[in-house]
C-alpha cells in the first residue's frame, strides 16, 4: 500500500512539473508571438503568476483603481494564463460598451458558469449566440415587461410592508433589527414569488443557503486563471461549486416537479409565473430552465437589497440629505398615507439618493467579464481576440476628470442634471450598457427606490443606544456583489400615525 501511495505521489509531482513547464512554454510562445502588438501600458508582471500579485491584497476594484491611476484609463493585466484588458474611463467604457459593442458582448467560460450554469446556458454567463439572444428576449418581454412589472406590483408592495412590520414588532420590544437580514429576506422571496410563485417553504431556506455560498465566491476562483491546475484543483473551489450546482439541480427539480403538478391538478391554462412560461416553451429543456432561473435569483437577489442598505447606510450618515428626503416625501405624500410606487416619479430628491448611492456604491463593481470575440483596436491598443476586458464601474464613478468632489455623497450633483443611471451616460454606468446591460434594471430601479422611500417617510430610524452616525463606516466585503462588510443595526419605530399602517393592513400595537 505505502508502495502505492509513493508512486501516486510521484506521479502527481511529475504531472505538476510537467504542466508547470508546457505553462511557462505557453508563456513564452504568447509573448513572442504578440511582440508586434501594441499593448494597453501595465504594471511589472511577475512569471508564472503574471499581474496577480498585485490583486493580493485589498479588494480587486480598489487595486484596480490604483492601478489605472498609475498607468491611464486602459491597462492589460496577465492573470495567470488569462489576458485582461482593464478599463477606467467613460471614453473607454462607451468604447466597449457602445461603439465596439459588438465584439465585446461575449463572456468567457467561467468554472462557476460551467458548474452552476450549464456551462453557460441561460444568460449571465452565456457566449454571444443564439440561445443567448431568445434567453434574453424571453426575459425582457416575459419577466420584465411593464405589464409583468404592473402585475407584480402588490406583491413588492406586500412583501416590504411584511419587512416593515417585523421592524415595527421588534423596535415596539426596543430590539433592534439587521437590515441587510430583512431586506435580503424581502428580496428573495420577491424573486422566488415571481419565479415560481412559492414563499415561505423549506425550498427557499436551501435556495437561501446555496445563493449565499455561491456570492462568497467572487470572480477570482484561481483555476480559472490557471486552467492547467483545475483537475488538482488546489483551492477546492471546483469541488466546492460543482457540489453547489449538483445541490441547486435537484432543489429546483423538486420545485419543478411540484409545480408541474399544480399545473396538471388546476383547471386554468393561465402562466402565472416565469417558471410556467418557460415550461411552456419548447425551445428550452428542463437543464436550460433551471439555469434561467438561477440567472434571475443571482442576479436579482442581493444587488438591490445590497444597494438598499448602502443608501440607509449614507443617509443615517449625512442627517441632513435624511431630512431634505423626508421633508420631500412629507410634502409630496403627506403624514396620512404611505408611499406607493406610483408616488415615485414626482419624488425628484429619492430619485437623486439612488442615483447617488449607484455612483458611489455599485454593487457590480466590476460588472461581469466582457469577450472580445475578434481581434481589434481600442484607443490605438491592439486587442487580440479572446482577451477578456473588465469595465470599473467603481473607478468611472469615482473619477476626479468627471465628478466633482467625488468621494463625497452629495444627492444633489443630480438635481437639474440630463445625467441618469440607465446606460446611457457613460460617467455613471451601475447597471452596464450595450447589449449585456442588466436585464433587471427597472426592477431594480423601482425596488430600491420604493424601499428607501418606504423607510424613510413611514419609520422613525435610530442607531442602537451607544452609536451615532460617526460610528457607520463604509467597508465594503467583496463577493460576486460588494456589500457592507459590517452590519447595519438599527432601532426602527412608526414615524406617521397608527391610523396609517392600519389602513395599510399592518397590525398595530402601542408604542
Ligand atoms: C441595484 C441593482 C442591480 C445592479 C447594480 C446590477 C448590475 C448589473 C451589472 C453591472 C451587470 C453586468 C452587465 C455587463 O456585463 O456589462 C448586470 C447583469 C445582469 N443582471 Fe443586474 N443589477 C442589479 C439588479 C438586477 C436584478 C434585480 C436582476 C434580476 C431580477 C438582475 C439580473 C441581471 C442579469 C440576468 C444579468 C446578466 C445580463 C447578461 O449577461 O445579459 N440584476 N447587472
Amino acid at each position: 500500500m505505502e508502495g502505492l501511495i509513493a508512486e501516486f505521489k510521484s506521479w502527481a509531482v511529475h504531472s505538476v512539473a510537467a504542466l508547470v513547464f508546457l505553462y511557462i512554454l505557453l508563456q513564452v510562445f504568447k509573448r513572442v508571438s504578440h511582440r508586434s502588438w501594441r499593448r494597453p501600458p501595465g504594471p511589472p508582471s511577475l512569471p508564472l503568476i503574471g499581474h496577480f500579485h498585485h490583486l493580493m491584497s485589498g479588494l480587486p476594484h480598489h487595486s484596480l483603481l490604483k492601478i489605472a491611476e498609475k498607468y491611464g484609463p486602459i491597462v492589460w493585466l496577465d492573470l495567470g494564463a488569462v489576458s485582461v484588458v482593464v478599463v477606467s474611463s467613460s471614453d473607454l467604457a462607451k468604447e466597449i460598451l457602445k461603439t465596439q459593442d459588438h465584439i465585446f458582448a461575449s463572456r468567457p467560460a467561467m468554472i462557476l458558469g460551467e458548474m452552476l450554469f450549464g456551462k453557460g446556458q441561460g444568460l449571465i454567463f452565456s457566449p454571444w449566440n443564439d440561445n443567448y439572444r431568445l434567453t434574453r428576449k424571453t426575459l425582457t418581454t416575459q419577466l420584465f415587461s411593464q405589464q409583468r412589472m404592473d402585475t407584480y406590483q402588490d406583491l413588492r408592495r406586500d412583501l416590504a410592508l411584511k419587512m416593515m412590520q417585523t421592524a415595527f414588532d421588534e423596535g415596539h420590544a426596543n430590539r433592534d433589527i439587521s437590515l441587510s437580514d430583512l431586506i435580503h429576506e424581502q428580496f428573495m422571496s420577491l424573486t422566488t414569488r415571481m419565479l415560481y410563485g412559492m414563499d415561505g417553504h423549506a425550498q427557499n431556506k436551501h435556495l437561501l443557503e446555496i445563493i449565499r455560498d455561491l456570492t462568497e465566491t467572487g470572480w477570482l476562483v484561481l483555476e480559472d486563471y490557471f486552467p492547467l491546475l483545475k483537475p488538482f484543483d488546489l483551492s477546492g473551489e471546483v469541488k466546492r461549486l460543482k457540489k453547489l450546482g449538483e445541490k441547486y439541480s435537484e432543489l429546483m427539480d423538486s420545485i419543478i416537479d411540484q409545480r408541474l403538478k399544480e399545473i396538471s391538478n388546476s383547471k386554468s391554462n393561465k402562466e402565472e409565473n416565469l417558471l410556467d412560461v418557460l415550461l411552456a416553451m419548447s425551445s428550452f429543456t428542463r437543464s436550460q430552465v433551471k439555469v434561467i432561473l438561477l440567472d434571475i435569483i443571482f442576479g436579482g437577489s442581493d444587488t438591490s437589497s445590497d444597494t438598499i442598505v448602502w443608501a440607509m447606510t449614507e443617509l443615517l450618515r449625512h442627517p441632513n440629505i435624511m431630512e431634505r428626503l423626508q421633508n420631500e416625501l412629507d410634502d409630496v405624500i403627506g403624514k396620512e398615507r404611505l408611499v406607493e410606487e406610483a408616488d415615485l416619479k414626482k419624488l425628484e430628491y429619492l430619485q437623486a439618493v439612488v442615483k447617488e448611492t449607484l455612483r458611489l456604491h455599485p454593487v457590480g463593481v466590476l460588472g461581469s467579464p466582457h469577450l472580445a470575440m475578434e481581434s481589434t483596436k481600442v484607443a490605438g491598443y491592439d486587442i487580440p481576440a479572446g482577451t477578456r476586458v473588465t469595465v470599473n464601474i467603481y473607478a468611472i464613478g469615482r473619477d476626479p476628470n468627471v465628478w466633482e468632489n467625488p468621494l463625497n455623497f452629495d444627492p444633489s450633483r443630480f438635481l437639474n442634471s440630463p445625467i441618469d443611471v440607465k446606460g446611457q451616460h457613460y460617467e455613471v454606468l451601475p447597471f452596464s450598457s450595450g447589449r449585456r446591460k442588466c436585464v433587471g434594471m427597472n426592477l431594480a430601479l423601482v425596488s430600491v427606490a420604493y424601499n428607501v422611500a418606504l423607510l424613510v417617510h413611514a419609520c422613525s430610524i435610530s442607531l442602537p443606544e451607544g452609536l451615532t452616525a460617526l460610528d457607520l463606516d463604509l467597508e465594503e466585503k467583496f463577493g460576486i456583489t460588494v456589500s457592507k462588510r459590517n452590519p447595519l443595526p438599527l432601532l426602527i419605530k412608526r414615524r406617521l400615525s397608527s391610523d396609517v399602517y392600519r389602513k395599510a393592513g399592518l397590525s398595530v400595537s402601542a408604542q
